[in-house]
């Protein structure tokens, strides 16, 4: 019998080189990672050339724009990829019979708690990223409701560019730094959440539906830094400054701390605290750059 098949696109970005790396140890699957040039969201001829001809059997979205404040003067493109092409994809899925796993963002809220989001609390995204990202998850849960969205937070990896591997350059360069100490958040492992994907895919179980998935415990910018100096061992100073005082052009949630209880409970899943992640991935990088 043929190997089933795991179509993963953006394959480049952080949690694209996660799931690779990890797919490494999953030899009774085949997988296909497609980069931007491969399965262009938003080219859709394309995107179906893809679909018709491999017929996945589970598809892990991983391909979005990302680029939170320069979304705010490119609304357009934006859309075009968080939210008119990930409709598409989900009427193809849906055509080809694939199980789609698509990411999402803690960025759909908006400043209404103080206490972790559940799936039933509504979203009110403060900035175009969140939006688009909303309108995705909407146009996905109309063309293709058997789909599974995990909404995840503060991602970070050994790869690209992300708050950790910024924080690191800073701390190498400079005596000082400063950062905002009034939102708060989760951070996420982009090899946890990978782990994550895999195991749902791995339990046999499909349980369609919204799900949120991020390290364990809720942190500030502030916090997050200092333990990165802390476990990196930089004697750089970390400073907490107000999210007003360092001005960006989207706007942020003060707090997007997602309960993840029910992924926990309906797949079983495990969430290690985000200092522990953070640690791991800390290591993780030092034997990649050792290797390079
Ligand atoms: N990063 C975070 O803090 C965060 C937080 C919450 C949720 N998420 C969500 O988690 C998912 C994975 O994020 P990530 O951190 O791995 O992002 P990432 O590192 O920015 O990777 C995104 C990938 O998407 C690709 N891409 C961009 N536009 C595309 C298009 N039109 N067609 C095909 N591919 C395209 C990029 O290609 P290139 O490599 O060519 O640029 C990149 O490889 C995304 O859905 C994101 O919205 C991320």
């Amino acid at each position: 019998m043929p190997s089933p098949v795991i179509l993963v696109t953006g394959a480049n970005g952080q949690l694209g080189n996660e799931l690779r790396i990890l797919s490494r140890g999953m030899n009774s699957f085949r997988f296909l990672f497609y980069n931007r040039e491969d399965f262009p969201l938003g080219e859709y001829d394309k995107m179906r050339t893809v679909m018709a001809s491999e017929k996945p059997d589970w598809c892990i979205n991983c391909a979005a724009y990302t680029a939170v404040d320069k979304a705010e003067s490119e609304k357009e493109i934006c859309y075009k990829v968080n939210a008119e092409a990930v409709g598409i994809l989900a009427g193809l899925c849906k055509e080809y019979g694939t199980k789609l796993i698509h990411i999402s963002t803690d960025y759909v809220f908006g400043n209404g708690k103080a206490s972790p989001y559940s799936e039933n609390d509504e979203a009110a995204p403060m900035n175009i990223y969140g939006a688009s990202k909303l309108a995705g998850e909407r146009n996905l849960l109309k063309e293709n409701p058997g789909s599974v969205i995990l909404r995840t937070s503060w991602v970070y990896s050994a790869y690209g560019r992300n708050f950790v591997n910024t924080m690191l350059q800073l701390m190498k360069d400079k005596k000082v730094v400063k950062v905002v100490s009034d939102q708060w958040g989760s951070p996420t492992y982009a090899a946890d959440l990978a782990a994550a994907i895999f195991q749902i895919i791995l339990t046999g179980k499909w349980i369609p539906g919204i799900f949120h998935f991020c390290n364990g415990g809720a942190t500030t910018w502030f916090e997050f830094a200092t333990a990165i100096r802390d476990i990196s061992g930089s004697n750089c100073e970390v400073l907490p400054i107000l999210a007003s005082e360092f001005p960006t052009k989207a706007a942020r949630p003060t707090y997007s701390v997602m309960n993840t209880e029910k992924i926990v409970r309906e797949y079983g899943l495990v969430v290690n605290p985000w200092k522990e992640s953070l640690g791991r991935c800390l290591s993780n990088r030092i034997k990649k750059n050792e290797t390079l």
